[in-house]
């Protein structure tokens, strides 16, 4: 059996209560709990790995997912755990009953709550009111599990010593916002392709612009696609509407028509420009099939890289 080697310095670092952005964790934490991933991945289903010794992780999620809650299901039960998903209509967070009070009450029961809320200050509010590790499954603002996953399988194809620099095509939203933090965190070069007034909040910007002030790298954002993309080692793109917002569809569609991965796109790119997208996509949209089904696309690794990531996570703040 292959076995990976283990980042140093994870063994160092002190640890976060929970995973609520990638803002919040350094480049040695990032990079620790990336190479964690990778040896989960070579060594799935080795008996160590077994480290909840039988610990039980929550899942409450108020919007739809196939990845995320599979994943987290699938890694829990192979981190020797339970996990036990709780109907959010059940819960009813804030109307039934408070945050702070779904959550006290939870930290009495269980180990970890992982959480897909549509208010990012939900999450928030959840993670302050216990002692127990929250881990963000999305929000309105953010989505770290995905792009820690995009960073493993970046790692995978380019290798971990590699400085990428990606373009995010379309809508500034959570997960555009993760993956601009985690480039403003590992020194990756960042630049957002979008129609003006679909950026990322200015506070996001601004965060994450001054985190790769120190890390030497630049987050920019374009109007100009054909322009954003020349530098490209990885494209990336998301759907136009996110969940929550679908009253806004046909006004985004018209918005970001002009915004879409296709070859003709990537005609003005390196010929070994890698493309990904967070899934689920909407073909013809924000991507075409040709491209989201090419050899270039690195969609369906990331997705398989949730799996070991998110492991790596549970074991950074459970282990
Ligand atoms: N990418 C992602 O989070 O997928 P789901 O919404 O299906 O979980
Ligand atoms: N931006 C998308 C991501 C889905 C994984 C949404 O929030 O709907």
């Amino acid at each position: 059996m292959c076995r990976a080697r283990i980042h140093r310095k994870e063994i160092m670092m002190p640890r976060h209560k929970d995973c609520i952005t990638l803002l919040d964790y350094s480049h040695d934490e990032i990079a620790g709990i990336l190479s964690r991933a990778r040896k989960l991945k070579a060594e799935r289903g080795a008996a160590d790995a077994k480290i909840l010794h039988g610990r039980t992780g929550v899942l409450i999620f108020e919007k739809p997912s196939l990845r995320t809650r599979i994943t987290f299901e699938t890694a829990l039960n192979e981190l020797g755990g339970h996990a036990i998903n709780l109907e959010s209509s059940m819960v009813q967070i804030g109307k039934r009953e408070s945050v702070e009070d779904v959550a006290r009450n939870l930290q009495r029961w269980v180990h970890l709550i992982i959480a897909r809320t549509y208010s990012h200050n939900t999450i928030v509010k959840l993670a302050r009111a216990c002692s127990i590790p929250v881990i963000n499954a999305l929000t309105d603002l953010y989505h770290p599990c995905q792009a820690l996953a995009f960073a493993q399988t970046v790692w995978e194809h380019l290798g971990s010593d590699s400085r990428p620099w990606i373009v995010f095509i379309g809508d500034g939203n959570n997960v555009c916002s993760s993956l601009m933090a985690l480039a403003a965190q590992m020194g990756y070069n960042f630049t957002l392709a979008c129609p003006a007034g679909y950026e990322p909040p200015a506070e996001v910007i601004s965060a994450c612009s001054e985190k790769a002030e120190k890390s030497k790298c630049t987050i920019s954002v374009s109007h100009d696609l054909v322009d954003a993309v020349r530098n490209a080692t990885v494209l990336y793109t998301d759907v136009w509407t996110s969940m929550g917002q679908e009253e806004e569809s046909s006004v985004r569609q018209k918005a970001f028509s002009g915004f879409q991965v296709n070859k003709a796109l990537l005609a003005h790119c390196s010929q070994n420009v890698l493309v990904s997208h967070c899934l689920p996509a909407h073909r013809g949209q924000e991507i075409t099939s040709e491209i989201l089904d090419s050899k270039q696309s690195i969609a369906l690794d990331e997705a398989e890289n949730r799996l070991h990531v998110q492991k790596a996570v549970i074991h950074y703040l459970l282990s």
